[in-house]
């Protein structure tokens, strides 16, 4: 069967628009609503004894398990290794027998990700994948098969298979908190609740679709684009850049807040561009320091929050996008939207091939 574009110029700007859909779908298989409860496939192995998790992934892939890294830790209370698939096997890592090693791909053929996979195993570890291809190679040698039901992503900047990874990973941390007895009934039905939200909440970040294309002309000129964030929005502020750089060749780097003053901040000036991911929370007041040292040196920002946020930080900035106030937990899930809709805008201004980026290819099946 052919997939079309739709009504849509690009298959990226389709498989932004289909993320409340296929990330409700995702959740469905996970979460029962009703019974406010997650639920996992059953694995072969006990989950209340998994003392350690191993994460390993590539590129967009890698961020959604920063993410889950930082869920993981946060609810479930163990702690997770995370490498990036060419560097795992060769730095020989310490994995004791029987451990949990999960690997996050959309195309489920990643080389790097699959010989770090088989590595893995060889290493006596359980193994788990989160993939979004049901018929891959890591979906077969899976000992534990976490599926995403994004549907087929074609456009090479992978957008809606991320999110769906969220929210497989937030799935997973509550499954794995609840079998370690880190969660009551009622935490759980509230962690449930704030999920079933997403897909929500969501589709008002993608009602930013025109306000977000008036955008573009701010950052297609640069040269550089800086992206901040804190916590689980660090690894939003390094997808973002990926973003940017694959499909509109614009420099970008991600950076927790907080490092900017350890070297980055020289590079700005206002000719820069720095995009700054801040929901309402715990971590605002420090992101919108690190966000006022940049201002005060002249960097233009473009600050993405909720009502709140904006009001308290929004004056002074060179845009602002509105985001649904929303819990912190899906807040990922969330700001993922506009960082993609606006590597998309950007890009369609300059005129590059969205869907089939120069150099890149959608499934890297070489190490
Ligand atoms: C993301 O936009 C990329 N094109 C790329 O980084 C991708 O996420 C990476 O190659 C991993 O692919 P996988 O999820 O299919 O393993």
């Amino acid at each position: 069967e052919t997939i079309s574009k739709g009504n849509h110029a690009h298959f990226m700007r389709k498989e932004i628009f289909e993320q409340p859909l296929v990330v409700a779908q995702t959740l469905q298989s996970y979460v029962r609503a009703f019974e406010g409860e997650v639920a996992i496939p059953a694995a072969d192995f006990d989950l209340s004894k998994v003392d350690r998790v191993t994460m390993v992934a590539c590129g967009t892939s890698f961020y959604a398990g920063m993410v889950g890294k930082y869920w993981i830790e946060r609810f479930a209370r163990v702690p997770v290794d995370i490498d990036v698939a060419s560097e795992f096997r060769y730095r020989d890592p310490v994995l004791e027998e029987g451990g949990l090693a999960l690997f996050i791909s959309q195309s489920g053929e990643t080389a790097d990700t699959l010989a770090a996979l088989r590595h893995a195993r060889e290493q006596g570890q359980k193994i788990a994948v989160v993939v979004n291809v049901p018929t891959s190679s890591m979906a077969r040698e899976a000992d534990l098969l976490l599926p995403t039901r994004a549907g087929p992503e074609i456009g090479v900047a992978s957008t809606k298979a991320f999110t769906c990874q969220l929210a497989v990973l937030a799935a997973l941390a509550v499954n794995l908190a609840r079998a370690r007895g880190r969660l009551t009934a009622e935490q759980e039905r509230e962690i449930v609740a704030h999920l079933a939200e997403a897909p929500e909440a969501m589709a008002k970040a993608i009602d930013h679709d025109e306000q977000i294309k008036a955008m573009a002309p701010l950052v297609a000129p640069a040269r550089d684009v800086l992206y901040l964030g804190r916590g689980p929005d660090y690894p939003m502020a390094l997808e973002g850049a990926l973003k940017l750089k694959e499909i509109s060749y614009i420099h970008a780097e991600g950076y927790a807040a907080g490092e900017m003053k350890h070297g980055p901040i020289a590079l700005i000036d206002d000719n820069v561009p720095v995009i700054v991911i801040a929901p309402s929370g715990p971590l605002f007041d420090k992101t919108v320091s690190n966000m006022q040292e940049v201002r005060a040196r002249g960097g233009k920002i473009i600050l993405i929050s909720d009502a709140d946020g904006l009001a308290q930080a929004g004056e002074g900035c060179l845009a602002t996008i509105e985001m649904p106030a929303v819990h912190e937990l899906i807040a990922p899930l969330v700001y993922a939207v506009p960082v993609q809709l606006l590597a998309y805008h950007v890009a369609v201004l300059k005129g590059t091939d969205v869907d089939q980026p120069r150099n890149l290819a959608k499934s890297v099946t070489v190490e």
